[in-house]
């Protein structure tokens, strides 16, 4: 049975940095782990919570529940047939590193996502993306195992119902299950996609062609020069989701502000930059209390030091109400609220 801990301080465990106290916690190197942990009485009778790299997470309070921090390595080429390798990888593994070491394999097809923290396991759960690639893009299968039950099941990639930012484990199965291991496909014939025009200036500025590690590289530049380093600052990334409306309001907002940001989508809708409305509602590097929307890139909510899930939720509600007053569009939160 892994070692439970007690009464364990979250801060160091959210790159928001924000304080809660978890009851009881663990960390798991392997999924068979979890048998020994239900058949506890004590363990069982909790509420279970299943912890990445706890960054996409805002802690609000204090938990009584059994926190399970999951650390299940590997990195594996599983199989490869003429059109793409197929490769495994640990629910646990830090999802940067992972990336690296594909593109060290000469696998392309994730260089876009290079550089976003977090766990692999965790990265289906909000189907992260970036510079115009999300994580549905390329994953090929899971496996999960269920909390109460234990059963292991095979979660194929239309199984999990990905959609912008958003799953089948932000729903129905929500809470439910570990990701355990995650298998991606990797096509050989990869063109990396260069669509996004922030990418190929890089590219152009690098004088570097539209290579795999080439594009890895710009697309680190251009994070690291928008984005802050949760290890320096704390954050969660984009705070809230870029909202979606239909083409209707587009008309209404354009004909008011001509200079909005917005992003045809395949089903006639319209993505808005939602960074673009928090800047024009005056909040891009302003802060209120120990808390403010970042100066370089006004969707992401920092924390200067000692903010507590509280005053997250008081920067977040005034951010909400003046785009709300300013726009008529309802911000909707990202990070996964515990
Ligand atoms: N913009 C502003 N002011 C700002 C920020 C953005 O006007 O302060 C406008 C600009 O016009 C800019 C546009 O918004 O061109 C888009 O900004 P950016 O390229 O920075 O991307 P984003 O839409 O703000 C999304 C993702 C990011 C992802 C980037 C790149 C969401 C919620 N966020 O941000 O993902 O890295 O695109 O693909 O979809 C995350 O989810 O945590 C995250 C960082």
């Amino acid at each position: 049975m892994p070692a439970i801990q007690t009464a364990v301080d979250l801060t160091p465990f959210n790159t928001l940095g924000l304080p809660a106290c978890a009851s009881h916690f663990v960390r798991l190197q392997s999924a068979s782990e979890l048998v020994a942990l239900r058949a506890d009485p004590a363990l069982a009778a909790l509420p279970w919570r299943v912890l990445g790299g706890g960054s996409n997470l805002w802690l609000q309070d204090d938990l009584d529940a059994l926190v399970l921090k999951v650390e299940i390595p590997g990195r594996t080429l599983l199989r490869e047939d003429a059109d793409a390798v197929y490769v495994a990888a640990g629910g646990g593994e830090n999802w940067h590193d992972f990336v690296l070491w594909t593109l060290a394999q000469g696998w392309g097809g994730l260089e876009n996502l290079v550089l976003i923290p977090g766990t692999v396991g965790a990265a289906p759960v909000q189907n992260i993306g970036a510079y115009g690639v999300e994580v549905m893009d390329r994953l090929c299968e899971l496996t999960a195992i269920h909390l109460q039950t234990g059963e292991h099941r095979v979660f194929r990639n239309a199984d999990c119902r990905f959609a912008y930012r958003d799953s089948i484990f932000k729903h129905e199965e929500a809470g439910r299950w570990l990701i355990a291991q995650v298998v991606f496909r990797l096509p050989k014939a990869h063109q990396p996609s260069t669509a996004y025009g922030e990418i190929n200036k890089e590219l152009a500025a690098l004088g570097l062609p539209a290579t795999p590690q080439a594009v890895a590289q710009a697309v680190i530049n251009v994070r690291n020069r928008k984005l802050p380093d949760p290890a320096v600052l704390g954050n969660a990334g984009s705070f809230f989701h870029n909202p979606l409306v239909d083409a209707a309001t587009r008309e209404r907002l354009l004909a008011e502000y001509p200079a909005l940001v917005s992003y045809p989508q395949a089903d006639g809708r319209y993505k808005l930059a939602a960074g673009w409305l928090v800047e024009q509602a005056g909040w891009k590097g302003r802060n209120l209390g120990p808390v403010g929307m970042y100066e370089k890139q006004a969707l992401v909510l920092v924390n200067h030091g000692g903010a507590s899930g509280q005053d997250v939720a008081r920067l977040a509600a005034a951010v909400q109400a003046d785009v709300q007053a300013r726009f008529g569009v309802q911000l909707i939160t990202e990070p996964v609220r515990w």
